[in-house]
């Protein structure tokens, strides 16, 4: 197998967590070295397991620095980058969209630039893998599914912002021949997101016996896929995609958000044995998310049959997995939950 050195961006966050343990493990020969700036969404715990291996490697850098980045390239060589550092909360970036253009709009760049001016001259072997969403396509309100040829059109300030990224990835190889490839998928769920996320959101609120946020009526759909399989979708794409192509992945595996909320409630009833019903009964409408997309519905028939990528898991499967390692790590929920934490749910949720 060929020697790897790769740097893998945003490993300290839910998914990148996820891909890093996955890159870590799997190929001894390979070395991982995982910048991140540690924003509220980074957490170096999530990697505690593997942050004595002798392939891993942290660096702690902000995309937006240039000149961190552009020093990180002449000093390490890296082959290949995969690019997930983002800032990737919808309700943060109505809050706050300018945060959302510094990172994933010029961090990005800043990133392009940086593999641009190391691989100047030889782009033989190597590649700059961006993992986006598929909120870049926008909103389906007639059926259908998102195709790799839908035509973007994001709706939220962090679609935007991702749309952006994309289209200076695809146009850095257009102009300086950078080898790479892209991928958009739909909604993760699995251990270590962070909790202003519906799922661990959810699962907490409960723990706790708080009232669940339900935005609107609750109807709208996403399409959820288990995180480690989305690491898996990566690993293959990273070692057999073609260059210059995208390819979406998701589940087929669709729910509303009423429907999602009332798994969990009555798998959290399960687990915490208390009566049937009772979790729901924390269901609270609230004022809706503004410009909230419908519907997300992913095909990943591309990767499915071209690369041969699934999904391991069944839903029921992988959300009974997911609840449990969230009770099983109060610890981490609790850690992650403090400080700064009430302050923004506070902001909010307070007169929602
Ligand atoms: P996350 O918010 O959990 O983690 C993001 C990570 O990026 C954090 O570790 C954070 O510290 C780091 N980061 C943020 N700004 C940075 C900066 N300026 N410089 C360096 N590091 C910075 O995000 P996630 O949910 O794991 O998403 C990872 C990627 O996958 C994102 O690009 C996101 O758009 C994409 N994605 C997410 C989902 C999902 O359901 N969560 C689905 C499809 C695609
Ligand atoms: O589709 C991929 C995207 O999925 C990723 O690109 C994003 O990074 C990721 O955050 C996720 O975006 P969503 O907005 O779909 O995820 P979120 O968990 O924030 O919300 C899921 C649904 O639940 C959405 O319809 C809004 C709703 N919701 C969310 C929260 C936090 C509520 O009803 N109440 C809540 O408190």
């Amino acid at each position: 197998m060929t020697k790897r050195k790769i740097l893998i961006t945003g490993g300290a966050g839910f998914i990148g967590s996820h891909v890093v343990r996955l890159f870590v493990n799997k190929y001894p020969d390979y070395e991982i070295y995982n910048l991140d700036k540690l924003t509220y969404a980074g957490n170096l715990k999530n990697l505690t397991d593997i942050e004595n291996a002798p392939n891993y490697h942290f660096v702690k850098i902000d995309l937006v620095d240039a000149l961190a980045l552009t020093n990180l390239f002449n000093e390490h060589q890296f082959d290949s980058v995969i690019h997930l550092a983002a800032e990737s909360h919808v309700d943060r970036s109505i809050t706050n969209p300018l945060e959302f253009v510094m990172t994933n709009v010029v961090g990005t760049v800043n990133l392009l630039n940086a593999a641009k001016e190391c691989w100047k001259g030889n782009m033989e072997g190597k590649l700059f893998y961006h993992v986006s969403t598929d909120e870049v396509y926008g909103s389906l309100h007639d059926g259908g599914f998102f195709l790799e040829t839908t035509p973007y059109d994001p709706q939220s300030p962090y679609s935007a912002s991702k749309a952006s990224s994309d289209h200076f990835v695809r146009a850095y190889q257009n102009t300086y021949k950078i080898p790479v490839v892209l991928t958009n998928c739909s909604n993760n769920y699995g251990p270590n997101q962070f909790p202003e996320k519906l799922v661990p959101l959810f699962i907490n609120n409960i723990r706790n016996n708080k009232p669940l946020p339900v935005y609107g009526k609750g109807e709208n759909v996403r399409d959820w896929l288990y995180v480690v399989d989305h690491a898996r979708a990566i690993d293959v794409v990273y070692h057999n995609g073609k260059i210059g192509e995208t390819y979406n992945i998701g589940g087929f595996n669709e729910w509303t958000n009423l429907g999602l909320i009332k798994v969990i409630c009555s798998t959290m009833d399960k687990i915490l044995g208390r009566p049937v019903g009772e979790s729901e009964k924390l269901i609270t409408y609230v004022t809706d998310r503004a410009g909230h997309d419908l519907r997300y519905a992913i095909d990943a028939n591309k990767i499915m049959k071209e690369l041969g990528w699934e999904p391991s898991l069944q839903f029921e499967e992988g959300i009974e997995k997911t609840i449990n390692w969230y009770m099983d790590n109060q610890q981490w929920m609790d850690e992650v939950t403090s400080g700064d934490y009430a302050n923004y749910y506070d902001t909010m949720y307070k007169g929602r």
